[in-house]
């Protein structure tokens, strides 16, 4: 792949003041592509400004807030967007969640994927872009002490699916694709949960840590397969699992 394959390209990513988003802003940025990265946290977003420099923009907001997510793709018109933002669940067994801690994935990362891909879909984005958002392997073997979360994120795929079939029906040619990463401890979520599930002697939630000897995921590896897919030629599926050892089109 050459270095400047997305030269010219703006990327909209959220969550990108740490973890997955910045490597994936890191990535994008490596790539060629303008990259616009939203946050809470200004003081990480200025470092990451320091760190990529002038073709990384920095957007202090709550992605999921409906008005930011409108007011941002009217500015920006982003050809990809990555919907990676999500929430720290409680780490706790499910009796003591409380409804508020339960949903909290929802009121987050699905309510942000929900503004986000509507405004894709409404404006809409242009042929030929791709919105990728961030599901979880915990979608499909579920994660028993992280309260909504697992249904959270499954409730993401679904919907980056039902966008997928939208943007076909309705002739878009814009690409829905959803990211379903293995539990890794190299972020500030998964060392929760990493921490979490040994605590309790598990094996871990669904695409649960990576076992002994094998390694896991890196937010470097993360920003890499979010830019093949978006550059590469790779095999178009609306789902993907992602583990240190790549990409897994699931079907
Ligand atoms: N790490 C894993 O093992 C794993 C596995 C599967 C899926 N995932 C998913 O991958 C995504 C990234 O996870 P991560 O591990 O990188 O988590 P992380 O290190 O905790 O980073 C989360 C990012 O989301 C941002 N964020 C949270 N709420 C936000 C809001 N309301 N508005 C804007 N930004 C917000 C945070 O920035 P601010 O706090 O600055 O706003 C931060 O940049 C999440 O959707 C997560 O569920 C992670």
């Amino acid at each position: 792949m050459s270095d400047q394959q997305l030269a010219g390209v703006t990327a909209l990513v959220t969550g990108a003041s740490r973890g997955f988003g910045r490597g994936i802003a890191t990535a994008l940025s490596g790539a060629g592509a303008r990259v616009v990265g939203v946050a809470r946290d200004r003081g990480a977003l200025a470092e990451l400004r320091t760190e990529i420099g002038g073709s990384f923009t920095a957007v202090a907001a709550d992605a999921a807030d409906p008005v930011v997510a409108g007011q941002l793709m009217d500015t920006y018109r982003p050809g990809v967007l990555v919907l990676n933002a999500g929430a720290t669940p409680l780490p706790r067994p499910i009796q003591y969640h409380t409804w508020q801690t339960f949903s909290r994935n929802w009121e987050v990362d699905v309510q942000h994927v929900f503004h986000w891909t509507r405004e894709a879909l409404l404006a809409p984005a242009a042929p030929g872009s791709t919105v990728i958002t961030l599901s979880s392997g915990a979608a499909l073997r579920g994660s028993p002490l992280s309260g909504g979360y697992a249904g959270a994120k499954a409730a993401i795929r679904w919907l980056t699916g039902y966008a997928a079939e939208e943007s076909a029906r309705a002739g878009l040619g814009i690409r829905f694709v959803s990211l379903l990463p293995q539990l890794t401890p190299a972020t500030g979520l998964g060392a929760v949960f990493a921490a979490a599930y040994a605590a309790r002697q598990s094996d871990g939630p669904a695409g649960g840590p990576a076992g002994p000897g094998c390694s896991p995921l890196t937010a470097d590896q993360v920003g890499q397969a979010v830019t093949d897919l978006v550059t590469g030629p790779g095999p178009d599926q609306d789902a993907y699992l992602l583990t240190a050892a790549g990409l897994r089109p699931l079907t």
